[in-house]
């Protein structure tokens, strides 16, 4: 099948990838030029594991290019995948819907014949029928454009075995006569043929699928977090009670890892978006508690900014603290809302000297925390330092020697802010080992 994905950012680049990996012919559409040179040269611009292979053996195959042209994206099928940003909006809660809106105005002009946009973005509930309006306004005389909505579900770090062998595909079509079963199901041949559940619903179910998994898998992570605090204040530990409570499969020790909390592109801004529309919609009560979810989860950050400056002695000023860690999370270099580089911007705001590495995120980090130090290795990161914080469980902290660690700070004082560490080998080495919802 021919088909085109616009936004080749996280997302649209690993989706045009692995659409081209499962036989079909792939043109991918970004705005921007710098991506789009990278992505045609065989670069990935971004981290994620196996990516770059996968994109090099589709260009090479001649199944994979780019193009910042949207006519050329109009001429070259009449499969659209349509994937790009929805951030939290400035000044409020709700989605900037800019970019998704633009594809449309951009791209259902210069169409003619037949199409389909399959909808990839987080959106609020709603904007499919939105944006069928707007295409039924735009499209040329004889030309017609259907909207459905397939919502990603990818993990970054994870993402091109969650998009060629997702754990189920969700697809959204309108009420009205619809071709986007039909087309799906060729544009997914592969995985539904090995078994992948393929779920088809109205359009708001589908928008409402995927905000609803985020808002709980936050909603998961928070609780945790929540009872982490009542551990800290009663000397419960809150790694034991996550293993206890989750041989229960009715709970599940999944997303049940205390700890500093989540960040990145999705989870945060989807569950403020949530809240938007929500309230948009007269609902606002339904989800009150997503507030909650969000702030405990922001005052993990707090907490380890208050343990950093109680362990130097109840002041930052000129402390050299070490944060491990500026990723979101493991396995990617993606900094969006990112725990580790709040915290860190919190220390060095307040007076420490703060060293900053991460495997992966260093450039990314940079960008956004111009001010922070940071170390080319992470032997260089600790060096003298005061207080380590480990704010990102990356293998290559999870895997560091107590013992040769030891030899490089000043002081043998860490944070495990995601509970990762081996305790009882960091204390043997001598240090003073304190983690989030222990007592340690
Ligand atoms: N990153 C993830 O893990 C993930 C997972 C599931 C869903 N999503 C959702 O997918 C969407 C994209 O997320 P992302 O992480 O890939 O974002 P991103 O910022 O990495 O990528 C967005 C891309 O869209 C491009 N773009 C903006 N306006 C454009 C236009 N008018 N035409 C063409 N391209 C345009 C940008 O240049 C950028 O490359 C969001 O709605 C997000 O919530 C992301």
């Amino acid at each position: 099948m021919r088909m085109t994905v616009i936004g080749t950012g996280y997302l649209g680049a690993t989706h045009a990838a692995c659409m081209a990996e499962l036989g079909h012919d792939v043109l991918g559409v970004d705005v921007d030029t710098a991506k789009i040179e990278s992505l045609k040269a065989g670069t990935v611009p971004f981290y994620e594991p196996g990516l770059p292979e996968v994109l090099t053996r589709n260009l090479e195959a001649g199944r994979l290019d780019f193009t910042t042209d949207y006519a050329e994206a109009a001429r070259f099928a009449n499969v659209h995948f349509l994937g790009v940003g929805t951030p939290q909006k400035r000044g409020s809660y709700a989605a900037d819907m800019t970019y998704v809106r633009a594809v449309v105005q951009d791209l259902v002009p210069l169409l003619e014949g037949d199409h389909i946009i399959l909808g990839k973005s987080t959106v609020p509930v709603g904007t499919a029928a939105e944006l069928q309006e707007l295409a039924d306004e735009l499209a040329r005389p004889g030309t017609t454009v259907e909207i459905a909505w397939n919502p990603e579900f990818l993990r970054e770090g994870y993402a091109v075995k969650d998009t060629i062998t997702p754990d189920r595909i969700v697809l959204g079509v309108r009420k009205e006569e619809s071709r986007a079963e039909e087309v799906a199901r060729e544009v997914y041949a592969t995985p539904i043929s090995q078994g992948t559940p393929f779920l088809v619903m109205d359009l708001p179910t589908a928008e409402l699928v995927k905000v609803s998994a985020n808002a709980f898998l936050a909603t998961k992570i928070s609780f945790i977090n929540a009872v982490s605090e009542v551990c800290e204040s009663s000397g419960g530990d809150i790694t034991a009670l996550a293993d206890a409570i989750g041989f229960d499969e009715r709970i599940g020790r999944k997303f049940l890892g205390a700890g500093l909390g989540f960040g990145g592109g999705c989870l945060p801004k989807d569950i403020r978006a949530f809240m938007a529309r929500a309230g948009e919609l007269g609902a606002d009560d339904a989800l009150t508690f997503l507030r909650e979810v969000d702030a405990v989860n922001m005052r993990r950050r707090d907490r380890v900014v208050h343990l950093t400056r109680k362990l130097s002695g109840g002041n930052l000023l000129g402390k050299r603290v070490t944060v491990l860690g500026a990723a979101f999370k493991p396995n990617s270099d993606d900094v969006r809302d990112s725990p580790a580089l709040s915290v860190a911007g919190s220390l060095s705001l307040a007076g420490a000297a703060v060293s900053v590495y991460d495997p992966e995120a260093m450039d990314n980090a940079r960008k956004v925390f111009p001010t922070l130090d940071y170390a080319e290795t992470v032997e260089e990161a600790l060096d003298e330092a005061d207080i380590v914080v480990l704010a990102t469980e990356w293998q290559q902290f999870r895997d560091l020697d107590p013992v040769a660690t030891g030899e490089l700070v000043n002081n043998k004082v860490i944070i495990d802010g995601r509970n990762v560490l081996p305790v009882q080998a960091w204390q043997d080495a001598g240090w003073n080992i304190q983690a989030l919802g222990r007592n340690l």
